[in-house]
């Protein structure tokens, strides 16, 4: 990244604003009307659609290095895609092979590692963590401060509450990171209750509940109210668009 805003100007779109003190590398592509503010770090091979909206001190682009110290080798190509009128927050960190949809709210200080996908309209709040390889599907909402294990799904219109942890490992890190490294299957349409657990595997069905701070240990049916440690099943529900 040796290319300076005043490198590149000729080649924003007059209708985008990016601030002086942005740093914009040689081949990020903007669409128009492209809002970047003070202290943000774009890298080569980000496209940005119209009408995005980039917030101070957001770096986009960010090569996943683990200074001799990874868990695992990470796999990317080098590119990013944001939808049009996305919102990045500010300090949001953006690594490499990330891809956005639009209308996606990214909020202050998020973490959204390599090969994640995130659909259209979603919220992925305050200082959420998407770790490597996690899919998230239209109009999910992931609230502050959630953890989301890498190799994870989750599917369209789930919501996901506030301090929700996730893990991947059964092994712990004993048994090196393979296959068996596999974070949960969360189904259309679920609801997961403030700081609860799901670990690795379990598969959460279509509009299932799971309710706050239970521990997931197995898999949970769809449209089934769970609760507590370890989740039990509490009551069927309705199907979600009956509710
Ligand atoms: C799941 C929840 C909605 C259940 O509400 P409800 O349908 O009114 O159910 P009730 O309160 O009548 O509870 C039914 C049973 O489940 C148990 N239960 C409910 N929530 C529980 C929980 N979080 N942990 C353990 N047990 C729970 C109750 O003790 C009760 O058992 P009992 O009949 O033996 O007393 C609610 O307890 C909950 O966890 N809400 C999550 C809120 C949240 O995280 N919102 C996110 C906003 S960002």
């Amino acid at each position: 990244m040796t290319h300076t805003h005043q490198y590149i100007k000729s080649k924003i779109p007059t209708t985008c604003q990016v601030h002086p003190y942005a740093v914009i590398g040689e081949g990020v592509v903007l669409g128009e009307n492209v809002i970047i503010h003070p202290f943000v770090v774009i890298n080569d091979g980000v496209t940005l659609g119209d009408r995005v909206e980039v917030f101070p001190g957001a770096y986009i682009g960010k090569e996943p290095k683990g200074a001799g110290a990874l868990a695992r080798q990470p796999h990317f190509e080098r590119q990013v895609k944001i939808g049009a009128d996305c919102s990045i927050g500010p300090h949001t960190v953006i690594y490499y092979d990330v891809e956005i949809g639009s209308n996606t709210l990214i909020g202050d200080g998020a973490s959204i590692r390599e090969q994640c996908k995130v659909g259209s309209y979603c919220i992925i709040s305050r200082y959420v963590t998407l770790n490597y390889n996690a899919t998230v599907g239209d109009r999910t909402k992931i609230m502050d401060m959630t953890h989301v294990t890498g190799n994870c799904i989750i599917g369209s219109d789930v919501f996901i509450s506030l301090h929700v942890g996730m893990a991947n490992d059964n092994q712990i890190g004993q048994s090196g990171y393979d296959d068996h490294v596999q974070g949960p299957v969360i189904c259309d349409g679920a609801a997961i209750g403030l700081g609860a657990m799901l670990l690795p595997k379990v598969y959460i069905g279509k509009g299932a509940v799971i309710s706050a701070s239970s521990l997931v240990r197995k898999s949970i049916e769809a449209n089934t109210l769970v609760a507590g440690n370890p989740a039990k099943t509490i009551k069927k529900l309705r199907c979600v668009s009956e509710r």
